[in-house]
This record gives structure tokens, sequence and C-alpha cells, in this order.
């Protein structure tokens, strides 16, 4: 049996535990706080083919991972991607399998996900009206991504989640409907501090601003929160749902858990357990920073030597930022889009 190796710990003393691996950067949705209307998708030769996302989940795992989180664009528009989570499910050091997704190709997939191993799923819902649902996705059907969610739920993943990017004068006024809904199905939800992520022509990212804080202040009128100790090893600060509004959980005995995913608020940099690898190969140490380091080349130079790769990653994590300076006001420093990394 492969020997397990010393963890990967960088220069601030943080631990890397989590890959996030991006598959493409396509989608069939166009959410405005991700991508512009038209977008040049990447050729597809420049993508790492699956078995390469899956030899460095395997290098990545040898080196103390144990969370990978399958993201996009919208990881389930890849062909055959299901082969790569029976290969990832399959790592003996992998305790969590996650994916996150739009929800709308889930009613097709469920069941086979969970087969492979997946333990969690993070699915993106910003509205529950349908005209809203599709003027901030451009392209969505609400009840396709509704009933992706009922997907999920029927085929009992340890946890599913809902994560909803709140815009103001969008969505800021759902934020108390969007929770009854996770409330109702026994789904834990997320809310998300837009981040300025490439330029966005389709609003003024400090006018849509609209605070975690705000949110809570919201939520607050009719929903009892306190704070919970939970965590996913991500960025989000958990709040537990208490008392009546918890009753109606779908049958499922477990009270809601509203996060929120605060980078201009609350920074969380300072605990920041993860990486993550794009679509075409770059290892990106940082989320708000552009520095990356070209995996594709490393794999694809030394095609039977994963101790070069493996090298090559803890060089790479010697380098990790200390975190981003996303800045609301400002032009974006980052000039690709969210679906270029995945989040
Ligand atoms: P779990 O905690 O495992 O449930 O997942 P998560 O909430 O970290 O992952 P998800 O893919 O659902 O992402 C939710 C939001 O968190 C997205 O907007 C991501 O861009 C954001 N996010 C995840 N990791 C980071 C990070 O390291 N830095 C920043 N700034 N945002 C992140
Ligand atoms: N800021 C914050 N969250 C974003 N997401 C996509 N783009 C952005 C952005 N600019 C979210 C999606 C999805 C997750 C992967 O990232 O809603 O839930
Ligand atoms: Fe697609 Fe997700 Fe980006 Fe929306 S946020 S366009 S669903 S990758």
């Amino acid at each position: 049996m492969q020997e397990r190796q010393p963890s990967l710990i960088d220069r601030f003393d943080r631990r890397i535990t989590y890959l996030r691996l991006s598959v493409t950067d396509r989608c069939d949705l166009r959410c405005v706080y991700c991508m512009a209307k038209d977008m040049t998708f990447l050729p597809r030769e420049q993508l790492l083919t699956l078995e390469e996302n899956a030899r460095l989940g395997r290098c990545f795992s040898e080196l103390g991972v144990h969370k990978i989180r399958i993201t996009g664009g919208e990881p389930l528009v890849r062909r055959n991607v299901l082969w790569l989570f029976q290969r990832l499910g399959a790592l003996p050091g992998i305790r969590d399998l996650a994916l996150t997704t739009n929800g709308t190709l889930l009613t097709r997939h469920a069941r086979m996900l969970k087969s492979a191993g997946v333990t969690r799923v993070n699915i993106s819902l910003d509205s529950l009206r349908p005209e809203r649902f599709r003027a901030i996705t451009r392209l969505g059907d609400l009840n396709k991504a509704l009933a992706g969610i009922d997907a999920a739920l029927a085929a009992s993943f340890e946890r599913v989640k809902l994560n909803s990017v709140i815009l103001k004068h969008r969505n800021h006024d759902e934020v108390c409907d969007l929770v009854q809904f996770a409330v109702d199905r026994g789904l834990d939800i997320s809310f998300i501090e837009e981040m300025p992520l490439g330029v966005s022509s389709d609003h003024d990212r400090a006018e849509a601003f609209y605070s975690s804080d705000q949110i809570r202040r919201d939520l607050a009128k009719q929903f009892d929160l306190t704070p919970s100790t939970e965590r996913t090893g991500g960025p989000s600060r958990y709040w537990r749902l208490n008392a009546a509004a918890s009753s109606a959980d779908g049958g499922r005995g477990r009270c809601t858990h509203v996060g929120f995913i605060s980078p201009h608020s609350h920074n969380f940099c300072g605990d920041c357990n993860r990486v993550r690898v794009t679509a075409d190969g770059r290892l990106l140490l940082c989320l708000g920073q552009e520095f990356s380091i070209d995996l594709r080349r490393v794999l694809r130079a030394n095609p039977s030597d994963d101790e070069r790769v493996k090298q090559a990653i803890r060089s790479a994590i010697s380098s990790k930022p200390r975190g981003h300076d996303f800045e609301l006001d400002a032009q974006p420093i980052i000039v690709r889009h969210m679906n270029a990394t995945g989040g």
C-alpha cells in the first residue's frame, strides 16, 4: 500500500487538506455574477483528461488531502465525468468527495453519483421565482433546478446544501423564502457575498453588495438563529435554526444550518485549508490571486512518475499567498471569471 506522506503545510502554518478540482469551464447556465454573457471557453484539448484529473486526485490524497470537491463551470456537463467520481471515490485517503453543481443535470446523475461515493452536494439556487431565476442565470429553468434538488434528496447524500449568491435589488428580498425552502426539505443553505472575479457588465458590484450581517438581520425577523460550531472545512460560518421553523424538516430529523460566506465582511483566509486546480491544470493557491503553477505540463512531462508531480505540488504550497485582496469599488484585479476556477 502507498505510504501516506507528510502533510502539506504552508508558510503561514495552514494545513492543506482540501482540493477543489474544476473539470470544465463550460456550463449550461450563464449566471450574471459568474460569467459574461458571451463567453469563450477553453478548447477541449487544453483541458486535463479525466485520467489526469484522477492522477492528480491520487497525488493530492497521498500528500494528506482528504477532501476533494469537484467543481466547474458545471461539472456534470463534462462527458464521462462519473468515471472520475468512481476513481476518486475509491481512493483510500479521501473521506469526503463532494460536488458543487447548478443542479440541472442531477435528475440524470444523482443516484450514480451517490453510488460512486459522493458524500455531499452543494447546489446553486438564487431565487424561487421563475422569472428572476431566469434573469440571474440568463438561461436557467427553475423547475429543472428544483427537480435536481429533489433528485439529490432522493439519492440520500450525507448532506445537501444550497448556495445563494445574494445581490441587492435582485434577490435580497428572498432570503427568508430561501431559508424556509431549505427548512421544509431538511437542507442546509449558504448565503454568499459576490466576489469580484472577472469584469461584470451586468451590474455594478459595489451597488449590488448585500452583506452577510444584513442578511442575518433580515432572517432574524422570521427565524431564531444561534451561532453553531459546525464546520465543513469550507469558508461558510454556520448558524443553527432553532425551534418551530425546523420542525417541518421533510422528515429528515435534522435541523437546518444557515451558512454565510463573507469574503468582504468577514475574511476567512487565515483558516484557508484549500487549493484549486483549474480545468486546464493550473494549480491556483488562492481564489483571489492570479499566481498559479502549470501542473498539466508537469503531468505530461512525467507520465509515470507521481513523485515529480508531488514535488511540484509541495513546492507550490510554499508560495501560497496570505489571502485575497478583493475590493468592491476597484476594478477587479482578477481577470478570470468564476467559471474558470469553480469558486
Ligand atoms: P463546503 O464547505 O464543503 O460545503 O463547501 P464550500 O461552501 O466551500 O464550497 P462551494 O463550492 O459550495 O462554494 C461556495 C462559495 O464559497 C463559492 O462562492 C466559492 O467561490 C466560495 N469559496 C470556496 N472556497 C473559497 C476560498 O477559498 N476563498 C473564497 N474567497 N471563496 C471561496
Ligand atoms: N461570487 C461569489 N460566488 C460565486 N459563485 C459563482 N460566481 C460567484 C461570484 N462571483 C458561486 C456559485 C456557486 C459556487 C461555485 O460559486 O453560486 O454556488
Ligand atoms: Fe454555471 Fe455555476 Fe457559473 Fe452559474 S455560477 S454560470 S451555474 S458555473
